[in-house]
């Protein structure tokens, strides 16, 4: 049986906003609303990446080359995205970027940085998004968050605070908003093959530890995350809502990394 996900309809009429664009998951992510029949407005700071990652999708595709961490220009961009796709129905807060450097390391500037790039901006974002979808009585945000927003791994400070305070964000904002149309939901992948984790595959600690520890002994491919970003987009996930979604081959089941 072919799910409303998997159908080209699925999300016929329905433009997506998806950051982060030109990376890993981005891309994969990006795809697979378009498979579903989105259009799509490409954010990403990185404007070879985006226009590299826009070709495949022709005019199906806007691209807006944004720093995040520019508070006003984050904050204008989904008036852009209305004025250029006519509305903005899916916000997907992808963006991120990640230090490994122990807490005795990392500066106040790089922590600030990653909580602005991971947590601030997907606040900035949402908050300019929310009262245009409410206008038009339905909207559905998707926060990428992280198995690291309820593991703590260490070295990875910022980045796990930034990823806790995510699925808290996807809470507040589905309390908030709610009864007047507004969905947000977060995925919580595991390890997945992009170029922010490519370092772990070739060999060290990390990749030893995925193949001792995750129940399922490998890491995932950005596909097999953009697929449940997808149901979280779509009608087939309305009675979801301030949820996380753990797509991590079972590694938060089982505490251990
Ligand atoms: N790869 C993994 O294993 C993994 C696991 C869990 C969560 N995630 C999350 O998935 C998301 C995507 O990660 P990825 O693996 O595709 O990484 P990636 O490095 O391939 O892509 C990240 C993208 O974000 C963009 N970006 C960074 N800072 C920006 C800024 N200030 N303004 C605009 N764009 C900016 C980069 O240019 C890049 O294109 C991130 O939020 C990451 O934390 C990744």
């Amino acid at each position: 049986m072919t799910s409303p996900q998997e159908s080209p309809d699925a999300l016929r009429d329905k433009v997506a906003v998806v950051t982060g664009a030109a990376g890993g998951l981005g891309r994969a992510i990006s795809r697979r609303l378009h498979a579903a029949g989105a259009r799509l407005a490409l954010v990403d700071r990185d404007e070879a990446g985006l226009a590299d990652a826009a070709a495949e999708f022709g005019d199906d595709a806007a691209t807006f080359a944004v720093d995040l961490t520019d508070d006003a220009r984050t904050e204008a961009l989904p008036g852009e995205v209305r004025d250029r796709l006519g509305t903005l129905d899916i916000l997907v807060n992808n963006a991120g970027v990640r230090q490994i450097a122990s807490i005795l390391d990392l500066t106040p500037d790089e922590w600030r940085h990653t909580l602005d790039v991971d947590l601030t901006a997907p606040f900035v974002l949402s908050r300019a998004a929310i009262p245009g979808m409410i206008e038009q009585g339905r909207g559905k945000i998707v926060n990428i968050a992280s198995i690291t927003g309820e593991l703590a791994f260490a070295d990875r400070s910022a980045y796990c605070v930034a990823k806790a305070g995510i699925i808290m964000l996807t809470k507040t904002i589905t309390l908030e908003f709610a009864a007047r149309g507004i969905w947000c939901n977060a995925i919580g992948p595991g390890v997945v093959e992009t170029p922010m984790t490519s370092e772990y595959f070739r060999s060290g600690p990390m990749r030893e530890s995925i193949e001792r520890n995750a129940p399922m002994k490998r890491w995932a491919q950005p596909e097999e995350i953009a697929g449940p970003v997808a149901f979280l987009c779509g009608p087939e996930s309305d009675y979801v809502n301030g949820t996380t979604l753990f797509v991590d081959g079972g590694w938060n089941s089982a505490k251990t990394y």
